[in-house]
């Protein structure tokens, strides 16, 4: 049996959930009265400008509607409605990376939104519902843009800042996106880099439906000014600094946010203002027992959903102090983010295994050199932690006082489905342990039977409907219901398919066994083998391709290639030159790790190829499944040991 580890009572104060037997108080709740306690809640977290008429309307599965005809703002819920007690409470510190600080209030942080809103209003001519895609390093102006917004009810699209020109344009004309937002460039590990002219490029490639590109000037390094290009500094103090917060309906689009699934074309996942807000908001508090008082730092980038909901509009919305951060952790030394933890006095920290591991190898005593007692909650998200990496954060950062909270979810989730609460939860290394109270979380077989057997594995579906699930793929409404709920109606219910794989432990706890479908998770990052082969085919002499995860001591998954050459050739150099195309087409974040070239691949009858033959061999993994499909099953053993011959 796994060691459970029991939260310390004296770092808690007053958590919203105190104890387990609180915690079973509320699923009890919510098992007997499922409205009638999403409604509580609702009533309690959200500053309704107008009172909703019903909690849920599941009439057209699974397009769930929450608190419809509900009204709210969500700058006015996040900013605005703090000011009255808190103006010149702090709501952002924000650290460059050259390490010099800026801290920003409520107030000011209003007055920003304000200005920005104006902004996009008169003079980017922005309604409601057009889509902005924000292309931004981590900056403030870049929460202002998200904020004004969502203020006016226009729809942001955050595209990640290491995407190339090439993924930025398919990200901006999905959406029909009439302005995107820029920055000449930021810094990173005291050197200074540039955006705007990727934007350039996206524009001179497509992009039709651009009016305007906003540009924010951060590191002030010379750019090409074109007629579409509007300078936001030079603006931005002549819009006022009040602006109205107009009611926008519960289920009016907040977001989208481009992801990988399965085929080559990302989804653009669409969220709500009403129900997002309260899960972000309730999950704040719940898992991170967040307070006003607290200053809290998630070190993911906006460009992904954790970015979104637990760096932005979970704490805003909390009214706590949120930290935002430029640079690299790892610059100038591995002691980067203990030095600000110190620094701030933080005490919540969520950030990526991933980072953990990095962090670990370059300083594993650096956490001894800094006071780290302000730590109350550590959090991790994005992949599964290894024991000895949770080890390291739960002994060494947290001192083996703080509670290290392991949150699953996903972009279409929009928030935590699976997670301990810091207070009443015994922890076990590995594992999310349950579900949050709320959300209906199983694990069912291919038939869709429930597994409760411990340690039988099974996929990981959410059963009822929850208030910050996504509504739709933009444009794509078919894509939706097929990527998600096609699983649907096993019992009359709706079924949500989450793509990843888990069983039970012997607690009862759910341990995540990663992604079942076409999906590789490198460093917490969603990329899908099809986009990935997609660009690897392009190379002249790649005949065919599959690309699965390799399992990889730091980054959790690396790409991994099998691939089949219609020329001789030499592999360093195809590895290179693959990694060219990779760069240009979707970023560096989507480089292959490692290749090998191989004669044939395995592949079904009609063609197709059996992908999940390949991972596990990339696992080094006994070949499971059905190969009765198998077109020539003489492949399958030559592969491997190939494959064992080189790696
Ligand atoms: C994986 C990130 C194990 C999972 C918030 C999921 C995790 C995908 C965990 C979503 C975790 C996320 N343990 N795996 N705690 N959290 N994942 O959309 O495979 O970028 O399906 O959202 O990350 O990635 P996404």
């Amino acid at each position: 049996m796994s060691k459970l580890f029991y939260p310390k009572d004296y770092k808690f104060k007053d958590p919203k959930i105190r104890n387990q037997k609180e915690l079973q108080d509320l699923y009890d709740r919510f098992a007997n009265d499922f409205e009638g306690t999403w409604d509580q809640f609702a009533k309690e977290k959200i500053s309704w400008l107008k009172p909703y008429d019903k909690v849920l309307d599941d009439s057209n599965k699974p397009f769930y509607r929450w608190f419809t005809n509900g009204k709210l703002n969500v700058a006015h819920q996040c900013v605005d409605r703090h000011l009255e007690e808190n103006k010149n409470k702090v709501a952002i510190i924000f650290e460059g990376d050259d390490g010099k600080s800026d801290v920003i209030t409520y107030r000011k942080l209003g007055q920003k939104v304000n200005r920005t809103a104006n902004l996009l209003t008169n003079e980017f001519k922005i309604q409601k519902g057009d889509r902005v895609i924000i292309y931004m390093p981590m900056i403030p102006e870049a929460i202002y843009m998200m904020l004004a917004c969502a203020k006016i009810g226009a729809i942001h699209s955050i595209v990640f800042g290491g995407f190339s020109a090439e993924a930025l344009r398919d990200r901006i004309s999905s959406a029909a996106a009439k302005l995107v937002v820029t920055a000449d460039g930021a810094f990173r590990k005291g050197k200074s880099y540039m955006l705007k002219p990727i934007v350039d490029k996206a524009l001179e490639i497509g992009c039709e439906c651009v009016k305007k590109v906003c540009v924010v000037k951060r590191n002030f390094e010379e750019i090409v000014i074109g007629d579409k290009d509007v300078i936001y500094n030079d603006l931005i103090d002549l819009q006022s600094p009040k602006a109205n917060s107009p009611l926008h309906d519960s289920e009016d689009p907040l977001f989208l946010l481009y992801t990988s699934g399965s085929t080559g074309k990302p989804k653009g996942i669409q969220h709500s203002m009403g129900g997002y807000m309260l899960w972000a908001h309730l999950t704040m508090e719940w898992v991170f027992d967040l307070k006003p008082t607290d200053t809290y730092w998630c070190t993911a980038d906006i460009g992904w959903i954790t970015g979104h909901t637990y760096a932005v509009y979970g704490p805003l919305s909390v009214g706590a102090t949120t930290v935002i951060f430029e640079g690299v952790p790892t610059y100038p030394d591995a002691g980067r983010v203990w030095k600000m933890v110190e620094e701030y006095s933080i005490n919540q920290l969520y950030t990526a295994p991933t980072l953990i591991r990095t962090l670990r190898q370059h300083g594993p005593t650096e956490p001894e050199k800094y006071d780290l007692t302000s730590l109350r909650v550590l959090g991790t998200v994005g992949e599964p932690i290894d024991e000895e990496t949770w080890l390291w954060y739960y002994n060494e950062v947290g001192s083996g006082n703080c509670s290290v909270v392991d949150t699953w979810w996903q972009t279409e989730t929009g928030g935590h489905m699976i997670s301990p609460l810091p207070a009443a939860t015994p922890m076990v290394p590995g594992s999310a342990t349950k579900h949050l109270p709320g959300i209906w979380a199983e694990i069912l077989d291919e038939n869709g039977k429930m597994v409760t057997k411990v340690g039988e594995k099974g996929l990981l579906c959410i059963t009822r409907p929850w208030p910050s699930m996504a509504r739709n793929i933009w444009g794509d409404t078919d894509r939706f219901v097929e990527s998600y709920f096609n699983k649907n109606d096993f019992a009359g219910n709706m079924i949500y398919f989450t793509g990843d794989g888990a069983f039970y432990d012997e607690y009862h706890n759910i341990v995540i066994t990663g992604r079942v479908d076409d999906v590789i998770n490198v460093s917490g990052h969603r990329l899908g083998t099809a986009e990935i082969e997609d660009s690897v085919n392009k190379h002249f002499y790649v005949g065919e391709c599959a690309v699965v995860g390799k399992p990889d001591k730091i980054k959790g998954e690396a790409v991994f290639a099998f691939i089949r050459l219609t020329e001789p050739c030499d592999e360093k150099l195809i590895l290179k030159e693959i990694n060219i195309i990779l760069k240009r087409e979707i970023g560096s974040i989507a480089l292959v790790d490692s290749l090998l070239v191989v004669d044939n691949l395995p592949k079904t009858r009609s063609g197709k190829i059996m992908r999940r033959i390949l991972r596990d061999i990339a696992k080094k993994e006994e070949v499971k499944g059905d190969l009765s499909t198998i077109e020539d099953p003489s492949v399958v053993a030559y592969i491997q040991e190939k494959f064992k011959e080189k790696y």
